[in-house]
């Protein structure tokens, strides 16, 4: 971590990888929560005197230039967010970068172009690597949000130069081994989301970890469907079904209890508060009918569950959130997840693009242990893959 970087670093220029793939809407940032998150780090190298240089992709450019892509458009927020004045420097490496080094003084910031301009970049080539690392001293990792990539600015620069976690990424690890890595017992897991088949490996995963797994959104639908239950016209992967036997009959073996809605709110059609609303049991969901949220008694007994864990980690809502009264199980389990990490009794990690969300409507979003702001990387850490930015820092 930082700590262990105790020389003087005045006038060291240190490259910090963070990520500012930052959501867009009409052409501005709409959520800064990955900006604030990696400021610190920031912040605590500048004012040590360093020339910080920050490092970063911004969307898939695909090794070229495009001026919707390019970082200055997101350097008023990074300067909003820190109070700093940050020089925009339009190359990742070669005479323009050492010039605009020059002209920083200690202590200054700068941000470097979209690393992913470059086709070198996703490819990890060593030399386009070397050619960032020619001009810096020191490479500080605080983007756990794209450590699953093996790409130049996230592994190959951590092995060319003396390599650093960031304050964000030193946070976001130690939350992440409270949660799963070696976690206090009984472990519970939320996965929700539509698709049994993108989070397939987090199942199986899963179900060997926990004690208990909760599953919630669309994926629910499968695992009923598996179990013989006729889900209507739900979101549903059928093809799927002796997987999710499979899964099951692991969990079974591995002491890990996986819990399904017993009750659910259905509706004829997908949109807001529509007349079609009821809840039922899962027994009796009509044919024209799909299942857009678990029902009050399931929530509860959920809820019930989570009183009795010591851990919990969660990804992906319990229902169609995003549209009322879809939401209900979400917001009610985040509540009582809130309340007990509150009191004391759970350790609670949330992540994943939807989750944020979802914990960010249900008002939770400061009452949880940790919430991870990294979408892919943090399913993959689910999946219990290793991720080769987190590995090269550790070599
Ligand atoms: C993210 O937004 O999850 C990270 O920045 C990684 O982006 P990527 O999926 O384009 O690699």
């Amino acid at each position: 971590s930082l700590d262990d970087l105790s020389q003087d670093l005045s006038g060291k220029r240190v490259l910090v990888r963070v990520d500012l793939n930052l959501p867009m809407k009409d052409g501005r940032a709409s959520d800064l929560t990955r900006v604030k998150a990696v400021a610190p780090t920031i912040l605590e190298l500048a004012d040590r005197g360093a020339k910080v240089l920050l490092l970063a992709h911004f969307g898939r450019p695909k090794g070229e230039r495009h001026s919707t892509m390019s970082l200055s458009m997101v350097q008023g927020d990074v300067e909003r967010v820190t109070g700093r004045e940050i020089m925009f420097i339009s190359e990742v490496a070669g005479p323009v970068v050492e010039q605009s080094i020059d002209i920083l003084g200690d202590g200054n910031i700068g941000i470097l172009e979209n690393t992913r301009f470059w086709p070198g970049e996703e490819a990890n080539d060593p030399e386009f690597a070397k050619s960032i690392a020619a001009n810096a001293d020191i490479y500080v990792n605080d983007a756990f949000s794209a450590a699953h990539r093996a790409h130049a600015s996230t592994e190959g620069l951590a092995r060319l130069l003396p390599a650093y976690a960031g304050r964000a990424m030193e946070a976001e690890l130690k939350a992440l081994d409270t949660a799963l890595g070696t976690p206090r017992p009984p472990v519970a897991a939320v996965v929700g989301g539509a698709k049994v088949s993108t989070k397939l490996a987090v199942l199986e995963n899963l179900s060997r970890k926990v004690q208990h797994l909760i599953i919630g959104g669309g994926m629910a639908n499968t695992f009923l469907a598996a179990n013989g239950v006729d889900v209507g016209k739900s979101l549903c992967e059928h093809d799927l079904t002796d997987t999710v036997k499979d899964i099951l009959a692991a969990a079974d073996e591995a002491g890990c209890t996986v819990h399904l809605p017993y009750d659910v709110v259905v509706a004829k059609e997908f949109a807001a508060n529509p007349a079609s609303v009821r809840t039922c049991n899962v027994h009796e969901v009509a044919a024209d009918e799909m299942i857009l949220d678990i029902g009050p008694q399931a929530t509860e007994a959920l809820g019930d569950v989570l009183k009795t864990c010591a851990t919990l980690v969660w990804n992906g809502p319990l229902g169609a959130f995003e549209i009322p009264p879809f939401d209900e199980a979400t917001v009610a389990l985040a509540l009582t997840a809130a309340a007990l990490t509150q009191d004391g009794s759970l350790i609670s990690v949330a992540g994943g693009g939807d989750t944020v969300a979802a914990m960010a409507h249900a008002g939770v979003a400061d009452d949880l242990t940790y919430i991870s702001a990294a979408g892919g990387a943090f399913l993959e850490w689910m999946e219990g893959k290793d991720l080769p930015g987190v590995t090269a820092l550790e070599a």
